[in-house]
Order: C-alpha cells, then structure tokens, then sequence
C-alpha cells in the first residue's frame, strides 16, 4: 500500500484506540490523566506503530490483532518526547503543533506523565493482544525494554546530552564521527529496530527477524539525519516545532557534515535499508508497504 495512505490509516485507529484506553483507565488523578491525554492526541506521524503493523504483515493478515502493541510503542515514544522537551533536556516549547507538556501541565506534571506511558506501554503489550500466544507477547516486551533503556534509546539520549556544545571541546573528527554513529543508532534507531522486530516476533515470523532489525537500523538512521537536516531546513508550522538544535549547541549530521553532506548520508543509509528489504522472505505486495515507507522517511517534510 502506498505510504501516506497506510501511515493515515494507522494513524487514525492508533489514535482512536489510544484515546479509549486512557479515558477508560482509572487514572485518579485528573491532572496526571489530562496530560498523557494531551501528548497522546497531539498528533504525530505514529511512523512506529507503522512499521510494526507493517512487519507483522508480512506474515499474518490483519495488524488490529496487535493494535495495543502498537499503541504501546506510541505511548513510550511519546513518553520520550515529553522528557526531550524538559527544561533539562532541550528546552522546547512546541511539539507536534502545540505547546510542550510542561507548558501547559508544569514539569513535575510532564515528568510523571512520560513515567506513566513507559511503564503502561508494558502493561498494554502483556495484558492485551490476546490472540498471540503469551510467549511471544513477552519476548515482544523484551525486545522493546532492551531497545528503550539503558542499552538503547535512554543511552543515546545520554549521549546526545554529552555532546552538546562539542565545538567548545578538542575532540578530534574521528572521535566526533564516532559519538554521532553512537548517538543516532541508540536515540532512534533503537525505537525503529523495536517496532520491526515486535512485529515480526508478534507475527511468530522468525526467518525474517534479523534482515529486519538490519533494514531498520538503516531506517532509524536516516529518519534522524532527516530530523538533523529539517530542524533547520523545514516550515515549522508543518514540523510542529521550532527547532533547537543550533540554540543548544547539539552534535547533528548538519552541525558535523554540513547540508550537502548530509543529504548524501541519508540517502546512503536509505539505500541499505532498501537493500535489506530485498533478503526478506514474504510476499510481494506486503514488502511494497515497507518499500514505500522507506521511501516516505526519505523524503518526508515533516
Ligand atoms: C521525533 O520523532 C523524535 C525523533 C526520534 C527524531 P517523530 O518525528 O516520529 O515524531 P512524531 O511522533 O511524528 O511527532
Ligand atoms: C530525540 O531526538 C530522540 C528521542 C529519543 C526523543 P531530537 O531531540 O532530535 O528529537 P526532536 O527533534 O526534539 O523531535
Ligand atoms: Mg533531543
Ligand atoms: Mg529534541
Ligand atoms: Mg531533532
């Protein structure tokens, strides 16, 4: 299926299901509850539950079989957000079109919200999706723990606050380089490996597992040198943020390689993980989908 259409299509039920679960919990404290509503229905391209719906696919007929599981990676990747937007970390005051979280809930608010939807992320992947057997329902769990914490996003995103304002330290290229390959393959990457991979391990698909975890270590690459290159480059009102990478001194593709360059290095990294879908053992219309969402990273706007 073509890009936009299944990104929409994703998006719409994700967001539905999303607004459901957290309206339905018993969460008794209204504020707490206002705020993960408030970051959830923001928006958001939901290029993660995507991907896994995608994967998953593959193999099996209808992704709605792990539509919380989808919902899940939304909620820790949304969780994310609101800790990248605090006063210690970024600094940012838009995020999907709309005034941060701690804008408008407060810091303490923003924090608790992002610890809610890490940990209930968790709780949707065990407790739902209950046509998949428990095993791989668990093992799907593991998958994302491993990618999101300290082995993965939460070590990227530590190094991403190290090197701020690298310029001002004598570090030698090759070192620079290093620290940006690190940086980007564990704050993004990580995440889009995740999403693959549940979706192949939900699906019980494990001929294709690695070629996919491969194919989105690519992926996640060239979605962030992207995010590096619009932070300057695009309209902020379609991006839905302002853009802070220069004001907060951050080691980007941009900052590190220059424009021209770094347009290069995304489609490079667009071309391996293109290469990568070519190993994969499916269908064809069903590797369509995740060619064209391939190509949707690389020449997205927003
Ligand atoms: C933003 O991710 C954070 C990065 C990892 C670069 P997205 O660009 O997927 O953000 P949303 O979900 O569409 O808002
Ligand atoms: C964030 O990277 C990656 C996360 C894990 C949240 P950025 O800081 O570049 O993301 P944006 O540009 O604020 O969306
Ligand atoms: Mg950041
Ligand atoms: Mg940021
Ligand atoms: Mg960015």
């Amino acid at each position: 299926m073509q890009a936009e259409k299944y990104i929409k299509k994703v998006a719409d039920i994700v967001e539905r299901r999303l607004v459901n679960i957290i309206s339905s919990s018993k969460i008794a404290n209204t504020k707490l509850k206002e705020s993960m509503l408030y970051s959830l229905k923001a928006g958001g391209k939901r290029l993660r539950p995507a991907l896994m719906f995608a994967c998953y696919e593959l193999k099996r007929k209808n992704f709605k079989d792990i539509l919380d599981a989808g919902c899940a990676i939304e909620m820790l990747h949304t969780y994310s957000l609101i800790h990248d937007d605090l006063p210690a970390m970024d600094d940012d005051d838009l995020r999907r079109g709309k005034p941060t979280n701690h804008k408008i809930f407060g810091e303490g608010m923003a924090i608790l919200a992002g610890d809610a939807l890490l940990t209930d992320a968790f709780y949707h992947i065990l407790s739902s999706n209950k046509s998949v057997p428990i095993e791989l329902r668990a093992k799907a769990a593991e998958i994302l723990s491993f990618r999101s914490g300290s082995n993965g996003m939460v070590s990227g995103q530590a190094a991403d606050l190290e090197n701020e304002n690298f310029k001002k330290r004598k570090y030698s290229n090759i070192k620079l380089r290093t620290m940006l390959n690190y940086m980007h393959t564990h704050k993004t990457s990580d995440l889009i490996i995740a999403a693959c991979q549940m979706g192949a391990i939900l699906s019980g698909d494990r001929e294709n597992f690695e070629k996919l975890g491969i194919f989105a270590q690519n992926l996640g690459l060239c979605f962030q040198i992207k995010d590096d290159i619009l932070d300057v480059t695009a309209d902020k009102k379609k991006l839905g943020k302002l853009g802070s990478d220069a004001k907060n001194g951050k080691l980007t593709f941009l900052t590190l390689y220059g424009l021209e360059k770094a347009k290069k290095m995304a489609e490079i990294s667009y071309e391996k993980s293109f290469e990568a879908l070519s190993a994969l053992k499916a269908d064809k219309e069903n590797i369509d989908t995740l060619e064209n969402l391939t190509k949707f990273v690389l020449r997205r706007d927003m």
